[in-house]
């Protein structure tokens, strides 16, 4: 699968070879429940930003896949238990039903484990081939992003968040935006950050990426909370956009957008394919 900016035939085919080894040996109804899942028409967003900062910093797409299969992976268990009934218990996703309705929740549950083992096991064999200080501080970034410090974190904060029942106040609002941080931001920033710990850029650009990063992760959930508020689909979650309405969440998204916009001009890199993609994620209406 590929967009207009990035050429993702790479990674489909290291995402290929993945499944087929995954196959043997694996219980085939578990197998089956992790080919529907990562095979089921996710937009890739998380590789497509890796694989375009790479590009832009010169680092070999050959370093950068196992990286970009791993945050495929964990952003895929993140959704099968994100959609489970003790979470936000959604019977649909990408239009199909979630991997527990097709599979059942116990299934759906290892699917889940299954695929973050293996983002562990891609990013462990290419430091057993290649022991390079980057490749071990890159995967233990995609570590802390994944866990407690970021998405695993931020659905927690979530999770006691909404059962708290907040009240409509400064104080909620400054929470929310810290939960889209961590659950949404974290895995975002860190398809771009990975790259520049690959290429040891200069640590006031790592910065700069960074804080491109943090501004589209706040973009891509309220963009996803607005599509979703537009189309009528209402989980009962207090979000953001029902927070500060829909008008200003637009208005907000315009504002990020600028400030990446911005940043972008502050780097010495050649960034016009990752801009533009950024910009078609910032504009995002489906
Ligand atoms: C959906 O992420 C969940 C959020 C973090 C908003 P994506 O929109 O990247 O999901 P897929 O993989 O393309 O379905
Ligand atoms: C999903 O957030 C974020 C993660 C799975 C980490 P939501 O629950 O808001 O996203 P959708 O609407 O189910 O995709
Ligand atoms: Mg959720
Ligand atoms: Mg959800």
């Amino acid at each position: 699968m590929n967009n207009a900016f990035v050429d993702l035939t790479s990674f489909d085919n290291s995402l290929s070879l993945f499944l087929k080894k995954t196959k043997v040996n694996c219980d085939s109804i578990l197998f089956s429940a992790i080919e529907y899942a990562l095979n089921g028409g996710g937009k890739r967003v998380r590789p497509s930003l890796m694989l375009l900062t790479a590009a832009v910093l010169d680092v070999p797409q050959s370093i950068v896949i196992p990286y970009a299969l791993a945050i495929e992976c964990i952003h895929t268990y993140s959704l099968i238990h994100d959609d489970l009934p003790a979470m936000d218990n959604d019977d649909f996703r990408r239009g199909r039903p979630t991997v527990h309705k097709v599979f059942g929740e116990a299934i759906a549950i290892l699917a889940g484990d299954a695929l973050l083992n293996s983002a562990y096991e891609i990013l462990l064999e290419q430091i057993l081939e290649n022991t390079n200080q980057n490749l071990i501080e890159a995967s233990f970034s995609l570590a802390k992003a994944a866990g407690v410090f970021g998405m695993v974190g931020g659905q927690a904060s979530e999770l006691v968040f909404s059962s708290a029942n907040e009240q409509f106040d400064k104080n909620a609002e400054k929470n929310l935006f810290e939960i889209y941080a961590k659950k949404t931001g974290a895995l975002i920033i860190e398809s771009i950050s990975i790259p520049c710990i690959l290429a040891s850029i200069p640590p006031i650009h790592f910065q700069t990426f960074r804080s491109i990063g943090r501004s589209l992760g706040l973009v891509f959930q309220l963009t996803d909370d607005i599509i979703d508020t537009i189309s009528g689909v209402d989980d009962g979650e207090l979000t953001i956009v029902n927070y500060i309405g829909i008008d200003s969440a637009k208005n907000l998204v315009k504002e990020k957008q600028s400030e990446i916009i911005q940043s972008f001009s502050n780097l010495p890199y050649q960034t016009i394919s990752l801009s533009k993609y950024i910009n078609t994620l910032c504009d995002r209406t489906i």
